[in-house]
């Protein structure tokens, strides 16, 4: 029980990371509050784990404001804030991409943790607590034909925002450190690994020989958001069968 008494709020915890994120933290004695946009897929994700969905969309600081008041109202506290709602762009090329969805990406990807971290980091500032940012390879380095470059340019910043983040406010006991998945079988994903050899590709990047499950990352989370990381702060953990460093 290494999340006992501790209260923590999920983004994109209606699927894929973020609900095996809330399996594995209500299992470890938290209490779990889990948020995503659409309302249908947050609440029969939130029975089926036992725990509360507060719906809201991400790009709306009144939506993020009332999902952070309303995990206050139910728990009182809020010790853990796991940044995980992300979205995936159309692939294309830089000089083809509408600033539009240029936007979209970015308003999502890392203005939206921008939000959730400002609404909830005054909650923290008495008792300390520990914010998990959920970044990517893509932030890491570049990929040939990845063209996907509002991602990678969110999940870079994401990356240098936790080391920004870890030390302003250390001195209120709130760690913040980051994940950095590889190729993770979600409905993101979905679309890249529909044939065999679409997803022999995506199988042979990675030199531990196999993609990742959703809770090969919740795991990494779980120490983040545990004790047993009380001395870490202004951490970037690549968990992604060794894609980076290759
Ligand atoms: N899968 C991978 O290979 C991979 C690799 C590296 C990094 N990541 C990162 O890991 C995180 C989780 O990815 P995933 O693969 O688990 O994705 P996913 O299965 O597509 O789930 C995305 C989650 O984000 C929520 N979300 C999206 N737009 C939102 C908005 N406007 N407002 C509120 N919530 C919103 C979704 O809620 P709805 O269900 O309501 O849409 C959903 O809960 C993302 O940040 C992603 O970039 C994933």
């Amino acid at each position: 029980m290494r999340l006992s008494g501790r209260v923590a709020l999920i983004t994109g915890g209606s699927r894929g990371i973020g609900k095996a994120t809330a399996r594995i933290f209500a299992a470890e004695g938290a209490q779990v509050a889990i948020t995503g946009r659409d309302d249908g897929r947050l609440q029969e994700a939130a029975r089926e784990l036992g725990v509360p969905g507060f719906a809201g969309d991400i790009r709306r600081s009144a939506d993020v404001g009332s999902v952070v008041g309303r995990t206050m109202d139910r728990f009182g506290r809020i010790d853990i804030l796991v940044n995980n709602a992300g979205i995936f762009p159309e692939v294309m090329p830089l000089h083809e991409t509408p600033e539009e969805k240029w936007t979209e990406v970015i308003d999502v990807n890392l203005t939206g943790q921008f939000r959730y971290t400002k609404s909830v980091i005054p909650h923290m500032m008495e008792g300390g607590g520990c914010i998990i940012n959920v970044s990517s390879d893509a932030g890491l380095r570049s990929f040939e034909n990845f063209e996907a470059d509002s991602y990678s340019a969110a999940k870079a910043a994401i990356i240098h925002l936790t080391r920004a983040w870890a030390v302003e406010y250390a001195r209120y006991r709130i760690r913040v450190n980051c994940v950095c998945p590889g190729i993770v079988e979600t409905d993101m994903t979905e679309p890249f690994l529909r044939t065999e050899a679409d997803r022999a590709m995506a199988v042979a990047e990675h030199p531990i020989g196999r993609i990742g499950s959703p809770d090969d990352v919740a795991r990494s989370i779980l120490y983040f958001a545990s004790e047993e990381s009380s001395w870490v702060t202004g951490a970037v953990l690549p968990v992604d069968g060794g894609v980076s460093v290759k």
